[in-house]
């Protein structure tokens, strides 16, 4: 296939020029999982490319205006000239008009982590991270994983008009065939979802395969009546609730799934937040346990701790002299946190914004550990935490953007980074997770 370029003036030329085909050579990755090329001076983020190939990609529709675009978007639809780190697509129908959540799916594993490094070591660059040597940092593989395949322990599903599963494309709202999903953990992919014809009015579908105990489904529909929900014979096995607007309804089951990590259990809502990647909680969990070198007696916030996975390793080291407080917005999983922990009087669950919950504090932390969502925690919990906290920090993040935003607040309070770890949860994505370790500067 040839690429057209435009050469005439005419009036509005970019209006017309939706959908048509520019021939890119390809740079850098940008944040996203898109890679940055240009065309005519303007930025074009390219989706389904790699550093270095020149591509035939064909723009994606933007809401507004687009001759006023500071940038456009594209879908590689043809390669002219590859890249050596591209492969067989390992799923090929998250490619090109297909569904979204594996962007990355037609490079080679070592070349994601060596693009993720990229990405990460820029952003930090660019946000003033000053006191690491960033080209330290290098992101890491799960312990044994040599495919990235099966990790997803939690899949979202959309569903159709029809009533047929699939997932949404990338920026669409189209519901597009998911095919095998080589990423979804094998207690998922056994359920074979896609077959299934579903019960008029699910909008969605949650699929979990947990550590511990059968998986779980979720169908999701505002008008659902759960008294008329019937388990289709094939899912025989699986637990199964209904979440409409009136809340969340077991038929099978009691709405939660059961992790274990190590020895120890933890009770999660079926559709509630747990670490997706098979491995994730317990690298994590030790990681956390270690960097943040908690002695007896300390007191230790573990703040937007969700069921209580980091809490009940910290408990453990601050011993019955320490305390440790886990902070959760969501009131659910505050409760199960509450529950998680029982056995552990010196910690102790606590519902509410790791903010407002910080701010109202009298009490100093000698240590704490926080993992918010994307979001980050913000300038307002940075400074707190630089004000009120002894001894050291441990950040883990699911968005390296607002980890380096916030890193470099905190160093501008008197912090260093002493350590940054970045582990590939998300295999075939361009999603990392980051662990960086703060402490006061001498
Ligand atoms: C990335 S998860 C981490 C959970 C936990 N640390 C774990 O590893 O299982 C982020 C958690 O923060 C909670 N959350 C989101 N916004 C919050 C807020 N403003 N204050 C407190 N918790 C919040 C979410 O409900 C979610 O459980």
């Amino acid at each position: 296939m040839t690429a057209s370029t435009r050469t005439d003036r005419s009036p509005e030329p970019e209006r017309t020029a939706l959908g048509r085909l520019l021939t890119l050579t390809v740079g850098a990755p940008a944040a996203g999982g898109t890679f940055v090329a240009r065309h005519e001076g303007r930025v074009v983020f390219v989706r389904g490319a790699a550093p270095g190939e020149t591509v035939v990609a064909r723009l994606v529709e933007e809401p507004g205006d687009p001759s006023r675009a500071r940038f456009w978007r594209a879908e590689t639809i043809e390669v002219l000239d590859p890249s050596p780190d591209r492969v067989p697509s390992v799923w090929p129908e998250a490619g090109t008009d297909g569904v979204g959540g594996a962007e990355w799916a037609h490079i080679g594993l070592h070349a994601q982590r060596r693009l993720a490094t990229e990405v990460l070591q820029d952003l930090l660059r660019r946000a003033g991270v000053g006191t690491f040597a960033l080209e330290d940092v290098q992101v890491e593989p799960a312990p044994n994983d040599h495919d990235g395949l099966g990790w997803r322990t939690r899949v979202r599903f959309a569903v159709d008009e029809e009533g047929r599963i699939g997932m949404r494309g990338w920026r669409s709202h189209a519901v597009r065939p998911v095919g095998a999903n080589p990423l979804a953990a094998s207690a998922i992919r056994a359920l074979d979802l896609p077959s299934l014809a579903l019960p008029a009015g699910v909008e969605a579908v949650d699929a979990v395969a947990p550590s511990a105990g059968p998986a779980s489904l979720v169908l999701i529909g505002r008008d659902l009546d759960p008294a008329g929900i019937a388990l289709p014979p094939a899912l025989a096995g699986a637990d199964l609730s209904v979440q409409s607007a009136e809340g969340l309804t077991p038929i099978i089951g009691d709405g939660l799934v059961r992790e274990r990590v190590g020895e120890r259990r933890f009770r999660v809502g079926a559709s509630g937040f747990w670490q997706v990647h098979t491995r994730a909680a317990e690298v994590l969990s030790e990681v956390v346990r270690t960097e943040l070198d908690a002695r007896e007696g300390d007191v230790v916030w573990d703040l937007y701790g969700g069921v209580g996975l980091f809490a009940a390793v910290l408990a453990d080291r601050v011993g019955p002299a320490g305390a440790v407080l886990s902070v959760e917005g969501d009131r659910r999983a505050s409760a199960l946190a509450a529950e998680n922990l029982a056995d552990l009087p010196q910690a102790t669950a606590c519902t509410g914004d790791a903010t407002a919950w910080a701010r109202a504090q009298t009490r100093r932390p000698d240590r704490v550990v926080l993992d918010p969502p994307r979001a980050g925690a913000g300038s307002e919990l940075m400074e707190l935490l630089a004000l009120a906290v002894r001894e050291r920090i441990v950040y883990v993040s699911c968005e390296p953007s607002t980890l380096a935003r916030d890193l470099a607040i905190a160093e501008a309070r008197g912090w260093q980074v002493e350590e940054l770890r970045a582990f590939d949860l998300f295999p075939h994505t361009h999603h990392i997770e980051s662990v960086a370790v703060l402490g006061r500067r001498p």
